[in-house]
């Protein structure tokens, strides 16, 4: 059996989650040959390389390396499309960060671009490949909640723009101002992602919301510009409903005009599956069913029997073991996994039907939002498929990927 060769990979975008990604990319997956790095603030691109002793780079370099098969899109949300088409003319198959783009019809145009010239176009989150979703993933397809009805979502963030963390660091917050990044699609695009791996594809959707405030004023007197007002530019707060192909119904609630709160959970037949904030790769699992012996309705809650289980009255609740490997932040799985793909002749797991699906939900919860109609969807996916459980740590657990 042959090594597979590695894929020689450079980023576009050295900013916030830059880091993370390089790190990994240089060193936690074998199959990536992470060569280079670019941004339009050279700065950046120079601190990066220097870190991961890459060589930095012009975008144009990078388009013009024969060499670079795949480029990861870490740029802001409004960059996405220009640097993602870019890099597919110059014949690179592309990863980029989350959402694809900031409109249907420039992620449709990049799909289309993507298929005629048969390459990949990946897009993040990849946090669904972390152990955590694909052990809830596991569990979901085996049975464990019976026939699962229904799923439901809610992240309200204090991402607001008139917070006192947001004044303090405005930098930091950057395109939540803007199309296409705010928490609609930047945190939405976790659980939207997530509920395609777990439940499937989606046939329609409702909204209400959008951008409930677009006049803000800078509310920290810390802050220099305290009480100059300023323009937010996008959708801040959207309540949906989805219904699946394969009969679920959904809810979301996803908003940066409320403070902190997030919860996500699968009901089935038999039981719910409460899960963690898809933001990370994995978290507690926790399954509730009934309390195996009939209990009074209003009996005192039972200590604990067993480690990881609590019995509260009627409902007990198990926390469930991880069956899979990539536990920790594994911020560049996506890539790596893309790399196999491109070795292997198999589809990505972030395959671009995927990301448009994904995108698609947002935009025409939005477009319900707008409209007062129910948005019927265009596009359709195949669920991802699942990565085998494994108990393998460390190096070893990315044989996993190669598949
Ligand atoms: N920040 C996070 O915690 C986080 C987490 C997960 C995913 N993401 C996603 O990652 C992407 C980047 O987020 P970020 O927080 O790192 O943003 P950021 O604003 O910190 O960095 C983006 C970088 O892209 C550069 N850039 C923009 N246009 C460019 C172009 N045409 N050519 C070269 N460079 C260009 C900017 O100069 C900047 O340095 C976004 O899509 C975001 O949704 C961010």
């Amino acid at each position: 059996m042959a090594k597979p060769r590695k894929v020689k990979a450079a980023v576009i975008g050295c900013g916030t989650i830059s880091n993370i990604y390089m790190e990994n990319l240089a060193s936690k997956f074998s199959i990536i040959d992470l060569v280079g790095c670019s941004d339009l603030i050279p700065e950046r691109s120079a601190a990066r390389a220097q870190k991961f002793g890459i060589r930095q780079m012009t975008n144009e370099e990078i388009l013009n390396d024969p060499e670079i098969e795949v480029v990861m899109n870490l740029t802001f949300p409004e960059a996405h499309f220009e640097v993602s088409k870019a890099a597919l003319l110059a014949g690179k198959h592309v990863c980029v960060e989350k959402m694809m783009t900031v409109t249907l019809a420039e992620a449709t145009e990049l799909m289309d671009l993507a298929r005629s010239k048969n390459l990949f176009l990946c897009t993040a989150p990849d946090t669904f490949l972390g152990g955590g979703w694909q052990s809830a993933r596991k569990y979901v397809d085996d049975g464990l909640i019976g026939r699962p009805v229904s799923i439901s979502a809610v992240c309200t963030t204090n991402y607001s723009p008139n917070t006192p963390m947001f004044d303090v660091n405005p930098d930091f917050f950057f395109f939540p101002l803007h199309p296409g990044g705010g928490v609609p699609y930047d945190l939405g695009g976790y659980y939207i992602h997530n509920m395609i791996n777990l439940l499937g594809p989606v046939k329609r959707v409702t909204g209400f919301g959008g951008n409930l405030e677009p006049n803000r004023f800078f509310s920290n007197p810390h802050h220099p510009w305290y009480k100059e007002p300023f323009i937010v530019n996008t959708e801040t707060t959207i309540a949906g409903t989805l219904e699946f192909e394969n009969g679920c119904v959904g809810t979301i609630l996803f908003s940066s005009d409320s403070s902190n709160f997030d919860s996500f959970s699968v009901q089935g037949t038999d039981a719910s599956l409460v899960m963690f904030h898809p933001n990370f790769y994995s978290g507690d699992l926790t399954l509730r069913r009934l309390s195996s012996a009939p209990a009074p309705m209003f009996a005192p809650p039972t200590p604990p029997a067993q480690q990881n289980v609590i019995v509260r009255g009627v409902v007990t609740e198990h926390k469930l073991p991880m069956l899979h490997g990539y536990l920790d932040n594994n911020r560049g799985i996506g890539l790596a996994d893309m790399a196999y793909a491109l070795r292997n002749g198999r589809k990505p797991r972030l395959h671009g039907e995927l990301g448009y699906h994904a995108f698609e939900i947002i935009y025409g919860i939005l477009e319900s939002c707008r409209t007062g109609q129910v948005y019927e969807m265009t596009s359709r996916c195949e669920r991802p498929a699942m990565i085998r459980a494994s108990a393998l740590v460390a190096t070893a657990q990315e044989i996993t990927l190669d598949d």
